[in-house]
């Protein structure tokens, strides 16, 4: 019954949902796109929908707005932040740059529009390496707020990376013996976990992917148990995309209570009343959408 409702209203206002992998299952369901962070960016800017409702985090509804000026885009539980994007601040970075003048600055897509726009360039975890690897002249990089999605970068890469110590409260639950104890349970299973988890955990794991490629493995690897070391909604994706494997979530603590805000109550009213509006002020977008063209142009 609320699920025809919200279909019916979505074809009135021609509206499509773009559903982050870590949204709870029910919000899964009613998605027209369902991916990572990099893929529903791609995904706004190239939709021919008036409304985009964004079931996600904040940062995720800012940067389709970014892109699409002149579509509605709508949260459909405003206090839905991601706390890792709140870790750096604008001025936080200008003071970083005036201490590294020459330094590049990449920012983590996980973060503000006036962030954005004070950057050179975004990356997601699932391009990172590229975005990286793409900027040849650069001598040093200064990468926000990610401490260690940094990390993880910078052993891929020659490159000089200055650091922010900023990090995902939901991932940094995921400790070495979970895992430990995971494989113990399951040996013959593969681990792969997302790259905003510690470094010592990301040793521990086979593989480290962004929540899309998570979904590639999943489909193409061959093995049949892998155990998931990032927020615990992927598992609802994994396990219906590939119901003859088996999932196990490396912490079921590894929640994001910000990721669980969405209900389809909530999808429903922001369609009714057309809210929670995110817009961001002409000026920044302008600037942030350069450093956000420069990245999905890669
Ligand atoms: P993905 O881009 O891999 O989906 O990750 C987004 C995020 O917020 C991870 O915590
Ligand atoms: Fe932010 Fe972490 Fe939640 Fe992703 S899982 S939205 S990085 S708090």
């Amino acid at each position: 019954m609320l699920v025809k409702k919200i279909q019916e209203l979505k074809k009135k206002r021609n509206a499509i949902f773009l559903v982050h992998n870590y949204q709870p299952g029910e919000i899964q369901e009613i998605a027209d796109h369902l991916g990572d962070s990099l893929g529903l960016s791609r995904i706004a800017s190239q939709s021919d929908a008036d409304v985009i409702v964004f079931c996600g985090v904040r940062f995720m509804a800012e940067t389709a707005s970014i892109l699409c000026p002149d579509k509605t885009v709508l949260m459909p539980d405003i206090n839905a932040e991601c706390p890792m994007a709140e870790m750096i601040t604008v001025d936080a970075l200008r003071a970083l740059k005036k201490e590294h003048p020459e330094a590049v600055v990449l920012s983590y897509v996980n973060t503000s529009a006036e962030v954005k726009a004070e950057s050179d360039i975004c990356c997601t975890s699932g391009n990172a390496i590229n975005v990286v690897n793409s900027l040849k002249d650069a001598k040093e990089i200064i990468f926000v707020p990610d401490k260690y999605l940094a990390h993880y970068v910078s052993t891929k890469t020659d490159k000089k990376i200055i650091f922010w110590n900023g990090y995902c409260p939901s991932h940094v639950k995921i400790l070495p013996e979970h895992v430990l104890r995971q494989k113990k349970a399951h040996p013959e299973a593969k681990v792969i976990v997302h790259p905003e988890c510690m470094q010592s955990v990301i040793q521990l794991a086979d593989e480290a992917f962004s929540t899309a490629g998570m979904c590639k493995y999943a489909k193409e690897s061959d093995a049949s148990e892998i155990i998931v070391g990032t927020e615990v909604g992927m598992l609802y994706r994994l396990r219906k995309d590939n119901p003859q494997k088996k999932f196990y979530p490396a912490s079921e603590q590894a929640v994001c209570p910000n990721m669980k805000l969405t209900t389809l109550e909530k999808v429903l009213w922001s369609l009714e009343d057309m809210k929670h509006e995110i817009k961001v002020p002409e000026d920044i977008r302008v600037r942030a959408k350069r450093a956000v063209d420069k990245m999905v142009s890669l």
